[in-house]
């Protein structure tokens, strides 16, 4: 399911504009303390500009394992804390705000892998402007001085409501270099777990707003705001931050939409069947790790099962009204072992983006990125009706479609980019590119 922060991130260019303004102060110093002070005081403590410059060329690569069936979702390891301790985390590019199950204590925690995370005497206060950057516009109350409260709300119907805290993530750069810097993490001490719940430490927000740790490793110096991720179609792949293991020639780049600033949007685009199109037009896109499948609004969905239904029709499969694995699925002769089986099927999908008003751009998804086998052997279709799950008109990009490619989202430059890859080995660097 997408997963999205309630409190919009709308507000995060005005903040930015701020926190800009009072140049690393927000990081580590006490807001109580005056600008011009906070600001030589940050200079001195903040990365200096001679480790700024190994920004360029840095990245970090962190290995994800997970699938998108049977598993469901997808987790990365990460070490936090001193001494540091390992977590797994759901990386999500549908919300910003990385945080751990946390025994503050806990009102109410789920089912985790490690230990909860225990507070250290390090809370954000609430004036921090890394704060204020996890409210809406005007909505940024000060109950009480010493904490951050936050709450998120994950479209899927999860939450976590906690407290700021800012702890030492212990992050190795590809070029072997340790780094320990300290970064913004939400103490989860309240979950209400989504439907279908699975057991993890926290969430690994890779949104483009403030209060990412990816955001604040750029604005440390570290590595560039750069996200990007390759996710195989057998399981697993990886993560990475910064100028990762790709050569941006050879991929497709498009435009952030400016019309959707919370959510990584390459925009609008016309659906293709068969490499014909479909006069199904306009369709708002995000690209979401949080949410396992595709989702495309009622319209769209049904004008799409309407095409796969009519290329079936007189073919050997049947619809299979018993298997419940998702909305529709299919029964050959004999169980399907794999989509090698079926992908005679199916015709390949589209997405089809006017790029820059120009050139056209497609993000290809053959039957692999939309199909899944499910454990009764049947094919399932991974593309799901969006307004019945209840994301409006928004069509999510979901893991299913984006395995097997390079998916980057560069939020210097503000583009998307993508190229087909194979994602099942982790790059060791640069020069290992893919
Ligand atoms: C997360 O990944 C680790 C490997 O790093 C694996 O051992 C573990 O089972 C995974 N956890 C879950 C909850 O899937
Ligand atoms: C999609 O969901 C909406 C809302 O529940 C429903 O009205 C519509 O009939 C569904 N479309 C299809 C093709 O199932």
């Amino acid at each position: 399911m997408k997963k999205e922060e309630k409190v919009v991130v709308l507000v995060l260019l005005q903040v930015l504009v701020l926190v800009m303004g009072l140049c690393e102060s927000s990081i580590s110093s006490s807001p109580y303390v005056d600008q011009m002070h906070n600001r030589r005081k940050s200079m001195l403590s903040e990365p200096t500009s001679s480790l700024a410059l190994h920004r360029v060329g840095s990245s970090i690569v962190l290995p994800v394992h997970g699938n998108v069936y049977p598993i469901g979702y997808y987790n990365v390891t990460l070490n936090i804390g001193q001494p540091p301790k390992p977590y797994y985390l759901d990386p999500d590019t549908g919300s910003d705000l990385t945080w751990l199950q946390c025994d503050a204590p806990c009102v109410s925690c789920t089912e985790a892998p490690h230990p909860y995370y225990r507070l250290n005497n390090n809370l954000v206060a609430c004036s921090d402007p890394l704060c204020k950057a996890l409210y809406p516009p005007g909505e940024h109350r000060c109950e009480i001085p010493e904490q951050c409260d936050y709450e998120v709300q994950y479209a899927d119907g999860g939450s976590s409501i906690g407290v700021l805290v800012k702890d030492v993530f212990s992050i190795k750069l590809s070029n072997g270099m340790q780094l320990n810097p300290r970064l913004p993490l939400g103490c989860g001490y309240d979950q209400i777990p989504n439907p279908a719940p699975h057991p993890f430490d926290g969430v690994l927000g890779l949104g483009k707003g403030e209060s990412s740790i990816v955001s604040q490793l750029s604005r440390q110096g570290l590595v560039r705001n750069v996200i990007g991720h390759c996710l195989s179609g057998r399981g697993g792949g990886y993560l990475f931050f910064g100028d990762g293991p790709y050569d941006s020639s050879r991929l497709l780049w498009t435009s952030m939409s400016h019309h959707h600033p919370e959510h990584y949007s390459p925009g609008s685009a016309e659906l293709m069947f068969g490499g014909k199109t479909t006069g199904i037009k306009n369709l708002v896109l995000a690209f979401d790790t949080g949410s396992s499948y595709t989702y495309l609004n009622s319209q769209a969905y049904e004008a799409l099962t309407t095409l796969v239904k009519k290329e079936l029709s007189g073919r050997s499969l049947t619809e299979a009204s018993d298997d419940r694995s998702l909305s529709i699925c299919w029964s050959g002769r004999k169980p399907f072992k794999s989509l090698k089986d079926v992908k005679k099927y199916f015709k390949p999908l589209a997405l089809s983006f006017i790029n820059g008003g120009k050139a056209k751009i497609q993000y290809d998804l053959p039957p692999e990125a939309y199909l899944i086998i499910s454990s009764k052997g049947n094919v399932c279709l991974g593309i799901l009706n969006g307004t019945e799950a209840g994301q409006g008109s928004l069509n999510i990009i979901g893991d299913i479609s984006m395995q097997d490619k390079m998916v980057i989202f560069d939020n210097e430059k503000k583009l998307i980019g993508w190229m087909p890859a194979n994602c099942d080995r982790v790059p060791k660097s640069k020069t290992d590119s893919i």
